[in-house]
């Protein structure tokens, strides 16, 4: 493909960031400025097959720098676009786990709002400084979300880009407030900006605190699998590979201004996923005497204010710029389950140093790191 922009894309050490850098450096000509704080969801080691080393952060590939760098902090942000001069942001870095948000919604307002608002005031400052007014409307700021900020389907209809936003978890509250930020930033100081809301991705490199990779490794090592309720709660699917060409293709295609929601039209219930996990497991790796993995599904408390139902209608990214998704659930479920069992070294020691897989957002009192809406 003949796409050959300087991109930032923040939160590039994060599961969609680095499936969307690794797309840039393998099938453009892109250059690839990755912003990451690596925070205890950031893992460069999703960048090593991009030419990133994660222990120095130094990178043997000529298209691809990394600094890390937290996304609030304004002057280094400044200073990113200063030097890199990017015809592209594709901004991604987030905290991104409603169960977390759940426990500690504070670095959720400060990385989603307080975040997104200083990367806008660092894009805008140098989208202004651009010289040539060809180079100013060709530049853009991709903001990516999530479908979440629309709220909870009941059993029929799907979310459109003209969905009434009504978030309901501190996660998609602080996204909602995101996509507002940028949304103002274009119709305020007419920053060229697109904005995307995606349903739920899966696929290799996913951190193991999300159900689809949780139930896998729980599953390896024989351990319950949570679902929590009753396992009706129903996500719709998409494969990660599939979200990063379809940011890629709105980046070149979209709009400025304009809203396009990303879905494969892939609903299925909680319990339907865990027994998908179990099923492609009990083929690729059966259990010792004939026991099934399906066994190991235990039913938990469920996750307070938990959304019944997303579901994505896809017609206008589909109609207006032409895209389809690669994958169907049961391709990606294969592709993700076979690299799961193929890639131990790179979700062990996040089990063992990061995450062991606790239960989270089990409506715990809140930390104290959440601002006092008093002071
Ligand atoms: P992730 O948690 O895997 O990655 C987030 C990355 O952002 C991490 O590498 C982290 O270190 C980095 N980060 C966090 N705070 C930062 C800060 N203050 N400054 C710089 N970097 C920071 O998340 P993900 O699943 O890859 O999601 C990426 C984006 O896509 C998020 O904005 C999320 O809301 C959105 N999204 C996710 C999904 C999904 O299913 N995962 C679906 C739709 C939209
Ligand atoms: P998750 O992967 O956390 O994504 P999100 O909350 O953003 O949709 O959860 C997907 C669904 O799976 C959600 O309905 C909550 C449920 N879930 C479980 O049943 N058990 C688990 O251990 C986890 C992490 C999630």
């Amino acid at each position: 493909m003949r796409y050959a922009k300087k991109c930032i894309v923040t939160g590039a050490a994060g599961f969609i960031g680095s499936a969307l850098a690794r797309l840039l450096l393998k099938e453009t000509d892109a250059q690839v400025l990755a912003i990451d704080k690596l925070t205890y969801a950031g893992v460069p080691e999703s960048l090593k097959e991009a030419g990133l080393d994660p222990a120095t952060l130094e990178s043997s590939n000529p298209r691809l720098q990394f600094i890390k760098a937290d996304i609030c902090d304004l002057e280094r942000m400044d200073a990113a676009f200063a030097s890199f001069k990017p015809d592209a942001v594709f901004h991604l870095a987030a905290e991104s786990h409603v169960d977390r948000s759940i426990d500690g919604p504070g670095e959720f307002v400060r990385t989603n709002v307080s975040g997104t608002a200083s990367l806008l005031q660092a894009a805008l400052g140098y989208w202004r400084s651009i010289p040539g007014a060809a180079e100013r409307a060709s530049f853009r700021f991709q903001h990516v979300s999530t479908d979440e900020v629309y709220g909870s389907l009941g059993a029929e209809g799907l979310f459109t880009e003209k969905t009434p936003y009504s978030p309901h978890s501190p996660y998609s509250a602080t996204k909602a407030a995101s996509d507002h930020l940028v949304r103002a930033w274009h119709d305020t100081y007419g920053l060229p900006v697109l904005v995307t809301n995606c349903s739920n991705n899966y696929g290799p490199y996913h951190f193991p605190e999300k159900l689809i990779p949780l139930a896998i490794i729980n599953a390896l090592e024989g351990k319950p699998l949570p679902v929590y309720g009753t396992g009706a709660n129903v996500r719709d699917w998409l494969y990660v590979e599939d979200h990063a060409r379809a940011l890629l293709l709105v980046n070149e295609k979209g709009v400025p201004g304009e809203t396009y929601n990303i879905g494969g039209r892939n609903e299925r219930t909680n319990l339907e996923v865990v027994g998908a996990v179990c099923a492609t497991l009990d083929e690729m790796k059966p259990r010792a005497g004939g026991a099934k993995y399906r066994d190991l599904v235990e039913f938990v408390a469920d996750r307070p204010g938990h959304d019944l139902r997303y579901a994505i209608d896809p017609s206008k990214i589909r109609d207006e710029l032409g895209w389809r998704p690669r994958e169907d659930f049961g391709s990606g479920m294969r592709k993700t389950v076979r690299w799961y069992l193929d890639n131990e070294w790179w979700w062990r020691p996040i089990r063992e140093k990061r995450y062991s897989g606790r239960r989270l957002g089990a409506a715990a009192p809140i930390r104290a790191e959440t601002p006092d809406p008093r002071r």
